[in-house]
């Protein structure tokens, strides 16, 4: 048997609006399925504010651009990361400024987040990790009215998740989805900047992304010819990839139970387990979040421990992974300035943990075999 770490399977529905989007000849944004999917999105999130882009790095720069960061300007977000956040930062020349996480979470540790803020603070980027989030109302009773820092969640892996009954990425002032052909809902390449901040007008947004033009009014039948009116870019999605999104929307409830059910099966087979052989801890779901299961991941007691047990895992065709690098650690981050001992949560996170295999189509037996194999190898470590 082969265990696939990540499997995209498109449903003969999904390709039948494919089909009909390839008929309208219509292929590029603002076409007939970016309505639908914007659509969705107000309808079953109660989004208001939100721009569909071609990625979520795209959606993390524009906000930062909406922010109108400048050079000097601090951006605090957790050195476990995706290279996404600090690289937005960088391309508006600000300043990236690292904190560490919670190991039980292994999202941003609030009070590390809130003691990094300065006078020269303008954003905060929480990621929202592996379908969770930090406790977002610390983050949000922290700021003052006037908002002189904002909050931007990195909320590409937690699309549908929520926090208290919200949504997580429409809590902070803009949040930011991807919809990358790794994630729950997906179009290949894709993403969304969500808006919740009183001063940032859509109208802004949508000129942004349409290379600063009103091209958005135009197509919507609001002004006559569109022209160049701000400083923007083009991150505009195909409808074809948003007729693709689209479908996947309409499917996620089946999505979600599968996840939902291998999810609950990795921890009912693999909990009796914690604490045996260097296996301490997998992921838990705070009691604040309702989780879209977009990952399941152990933590074994060191990094050889990890290392073994990926590689017996290959050997048996089970595909594991570990990730993040802590971005302090990495090149970029050395060029930074910051030093390989900062952050400790982060590269003990990085160091033993161990994703297993949880995608849309996996099936029970196979989630039963990785699970068997798992504690196997244990066994014999
Ligand atoms: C936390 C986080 N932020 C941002 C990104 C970037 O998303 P995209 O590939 O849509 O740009 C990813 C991608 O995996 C991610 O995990």
């Amino acid at each position: 048997m082969s265990i696939l770490f990540n499997q995209v399977i498109l449903s003969d529905y999904a390709k039948e609006i494919l089909n009909d989007c390839i008929n309208t000849g219509h292929f590029q944004a603002d076409g007939k399925y970016t309505d639908k999917v914007i659509r969705f999105f107000h309808t079953h999130l109660s989004i208001e504010k939100i721009v569909l882009t071609t990625s979520c790095s795209h959606a993390l720069e524009a906000a930062l651009w909406l922010k109108n960061i400048k050079q000097q300007e601090e951006v605090i977000m957790p050195s476990f990361n995706f290279p996404s956040a600090p690289n937005a930062v960088l391309l508006h020349r600000g300043l990236v400024k690292f904190c560490d996480i919670s190991l039980d979470t292994l999202c941003p540790d609030e009070n590390d987040m809130l003691n990094r803020i300065t006078p020269l603070t303008k954003a905060i980027i929480p990621l929202n990790y592996g379908g969770i989030s930090c406790d977002l109302d610390l983050l949000v009773n922290a700021q003052s009215d006037n908002r002189e820092w904002i909050i931007i969640e990195d909320s590409a892996q937690c699309v549908f998740s929520q926090y208290k009954n919200r949504y997580l990425g429409t809590i902070g002032d803009m949040g930011c989805f991807s919809f990358h052909g790794t994630k729950n809902i997906q179009s290949g390449e894709g993403g969304a900047l969500i808006l919740n901040h009183p001063d940032i007008p859509l109208e802004k947004a949508q000129n942004m992304v349409q290379k600063g033009t009103n091209r958005h009014q135009f197509i919507q039948g609001q002004t006559s010819f569109y022209t160049w009116v701000d400083v923007g870019s083009s991150y505009t999605p195909s409808d074809l990839l948003m007729a693709l999104l689209y479908s996947q929307l309409l499917e996620y409830p089946e999505k979600l139970m599968i996840r939902e059910q291998a999810f609950n099966r990795y921890q009912e087979n693999l909990s009796p387990y914690i604490g045996y052989k260097g296996f301490i801890a997998m992921t838990k779901i705070p009691k604040y979040n309702i989780s879209n299961h977009h990952l399941f991941y152990i933590r074994l007691d060191n990094q050889s421990t990890r290392n073994q047990l990926m590689k017996q895992l290959k050997d048996r065709n089970i595909d594991s992974r570990f990730h993040f690098m802590p971005l302090h650690q990495s090149p970029m981050g050395q060029r930074l300035g910051y030093r390989l001992d900062d952050f400790p949560n982060s590269r003990i996170a990085s160091e033993t943990l161990l994703r297993l295999p949880l995608h849309n189509h996996i099936q029970p037996h196979e989630v039963d075999y990785v699970s068997e194999s798992i504690i196997d190898i244990l066994k014999e470590l």
